[in-house]
This record gives C-alpha cells, sequence and structure tokens, in this order.
C-alpha cells in the first residue's frame, strides 16, 4: 500500500483553496504492512492468558446444548475431563468449574455444597488424576445448591444473611479443597468472606490454596445465559443488595483493597466488557494478579448477533477479549477460551 500524499493523478495547479498537507507525523506509517504492524502491536493475546468455564453434570457421554449459548454445553465429567485435556493441549492453564445440580438436591442451606462425594467434588479429582498440571478453580457461592437461588442465606424477611453465610461458604471451599481444587473463587459479595476463607482453609491444612476473589462483581443483566444453564436465577428478588451497583467505580477500589488485605490471590471484575474502567483501575492499584471474567451475556450477545448474519462472532468475540487485556486484565474467563486459542496465530 502506498500513501496518496503525493494526490497522484490530480493537477496540483488546479486544487485552488485546497493547501498541500505538511505532515510531520504519520502514524499511518506503522500500519503499512502486517510486518510492522506486528512490530508495534501492544497487545497480544496467548494461550495462557485464558480460563476455561466448564458446566458439569451427572452421567456419562453425554453433552446438552446451552440455547443461548451457542458452542458450550453442560458435559458430563468423562466429556468434562476430555475438553480439559485438550484445553490445556492448546497451552490453557485452568478451567474454572461449575455444577449442574439437580432441584431435588437444592435447599435453602445450600447442603449439597459440602458433600465431599458430591458431583463437584469427584469432578475434580478426575481432572487433578487426569491432567495433575491443569490449574482447577472452583466457585463458591450458594447459588447453584440454593433452593432460592440466591448467593448467600436467606433470612425470613427475604434479606440475604452476611454473617450466617460465612460458614456455609468455608465448607464448601474446604469440601472443593479436599477433593483437589488449586484455587477457589468466592463469587457471592458478602463481606469478610475472603479472610474467612483463608482462615477455615489454612485451618484445615489447605494453605496452599488460593483464592481468586470475585471482587468487583456487579449486579449485572449480562449473567442471564449463566442462570439459564445450571437453573440458578433466584426465585424471589435480585441480587443488589450484595452484588455492587454497575453504576459504581471507586467502590470496586474499596473492595479489591479490602480482598488483598485478607489475603486475596487474584482479584476479580465481572462482567468484563463493559467494565473495562474497572479493569483499567484496579490493574494500575492491585498488589495482586487482576482476572476479568467475560461472561455468558457477553458470549451470547455476540453470537447472538453473528447468528443473524449482523456481524462476525469468531472476530467480534476476538476483538473483545483482546480489548479485555488492552485494559489490564492478567487472566481471562471465557467460554470461547477453545475457538479462541485455536484462531491465535
Ligand atoms: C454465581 C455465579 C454467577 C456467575 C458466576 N458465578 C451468576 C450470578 O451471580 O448470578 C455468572 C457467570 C456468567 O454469567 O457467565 N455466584
Amino acid at each position: 500500500m502506498s500513501h496518496d500524499h503525493s494526490h497522484a493523478g490530480h493537477d496540483h495547479s488546479d486544487d485552488a483553496g485546497f493547501p498541500e498537507p505538511d505532515l510531520v507525523s504519520r502514524p499511518r506509517r506503522n500500519r503499512r504492512s502486517a510486518s510492522l504492524r506486528a512490530l508495534v502491536r501492544e497487545t497480544v493475546l496467548t494461550p495462557a492468558d485464558f480460563i476455561l468455564p466448564l458446566f458439569v453434570m451427572e452421567g456419562s457421554r453425554k453433552r446438552e446444548a446451552i440455547r443461548s449459548m451457542p458452542g458450550v454445553f453442560r458435559l458430563t465429567r468423562d466429556l468434562a475431563v476430555a475438553e480439559a485435556r485438550r484445553a490445556h493441549k492448546l497451552g490453557i492453564p485452568a478451567v474454572a468449574l461449575f455444577p449442574v445440580i439437580p432441584g431435588k438436591l437444592k435447599d435453602k442451606h445450600a447442603s449439597e455444597s459440602k458433600n465431599r462425594d458430591g458431583l463437584l467434588q469427584r469432578t475434580i479429582r478426575d481432572l487433578k488424576g487426569a491432567v495433575p498440571d491443569l490449574t482447577v478453580i472452583t466457585d463458591v457461592a450458594m447459588d447453584p445448591y440454593s433452593s432460592d437461588g440466591h448467593d448467600g442465606l436467606v433470612g425470613k424477611d427475604g434479606a440475604i444473611l452476611n454473617d450466617a453465610t460465612l460458614p456455609i461458604l468455608a465448607e464448601m471451599a474446604l469440601a472443593q479443597a479436599a477433593a483437589g481444587a488449586d484455587i477457589v473463587a468466592p463469587s457471592d459479595m458478602m463481606d469478610g468472606r475472603v479472610g474467612y476463607l483463608r482462615s477455615a482453609l489454612d485451618g484445615f491444612g489447605h494453605a496452599d490454596v488460593g483464592i481468586l476473589a470475585y471482587t468487583a462483581k456487579y449486579a449485572s443483566a449480562f449473567y442471564g445465559p449463566f442462570r439459564e444453564a445450571l437453573d440458578s436465577a433466584p426465585k424471589k428478588g435480585d441480587k443488589k443488595t450484595y452484588q455492587m451497583d454497575p453504576a459504581n467505580r471507586r467502590e470496586a477500589l474499596r473492595e479489591a483493597q479490602l480482598d488483598a488485605d485478607e489475603g486475596a490471590d487474584i482479584v476479580m471484575v465481572k462482567p468484563a466488557g463493559a467494565y473495562l474502567d474497572i479493569i483499567s483501575d484496579l490493574a494500575a492499584q492491585s498488589p495482586v494478579p487482576v482476572a476479568a471474567y467475560q461472561v455468558s451475556g457477553e458470549y451470547a450477545m455476540i453470537h447472538a448477533a453473528g447468528k443473524l448474519g449482523w456481524l462476525d462472532a469468531d472476530k467480534a468475540l476476538m476483538e473483545a477479549t483482546l480489548a479485555i487485556k488492552r485494559a489490564g486484565a492478567d487472566m481471562i474467563l471465557s467460554y470461547g477460551a477453545v475457538k479462541l486459542v485455536e484462531a491465535l496465530d
């Protein structure tokens, strides 16, 4: 490609009134060829940037499509292990597990979450047995196990009980750690849970298990498809009394400060795409690495537009993911992780 500033083909003497541009700075010079663009590129995605979320269900050799997330499935344990193995071979360092708990096992106290032989715990053991080097991250929150569909314990008046939830989360994290989880990830947004989990883990011989805190988790409409996948939507009310107000930016720094002080090893921003300013703030100030969760609705919305033929979903997802890294994320949870990594050059 050649520059057209020479006005080739035009007769200069006729261009009265249009002064010849005399630009000193021509940023386009650095964009002239693929090799030049590669040379000046500031942000590059690599397989090691990704964490693959997996939805796991009981049974064997079955996968169930999730209507609002084309290409994402609920997998039985054997298939989840196969998918994790594939991701690991591609250089993806970690998976984040989300169990599909049948309604009959859900109750007010999320009792199934502390079952040492539950679906999630067996899946962790299978994964660590099959791919020991893969980092296994597990979610700590009541919602997939709760008959109320809330992340915390629901009191008589419908309020979410902060301090009464903490021991339930601790039991849950201990069951996950005992099964071999490398990192537990509290996504519940109760106050004080990071410190509480840290001392529970330390007290029961799991000082090496890390904590990835969902630090700035917003009360977002972008979680819809996830709640459909796990049938975990709140039965009553919403999550606004514990998840953050999407209007707030400064508050994320307060949460990050607390989580780091309480012993979080990684802090997370969620959702990612609409919260790049928050990722950028935390990346600038956090003493620990920053993760970002490109959530179900971000994935769904791009694929929906792709299905309509309104944009190229694969390219749009890649661009959205690159932007998350550019904003400062050290790692990205993405449902498209495998496909994205396969498309990296
Ligand atoms: C549960 C949890 C949620 C997500 C991750 N952990 C849903 C929620 O808070 O309602 C959402 C992830 C996604 O939408 O992809 N505490």
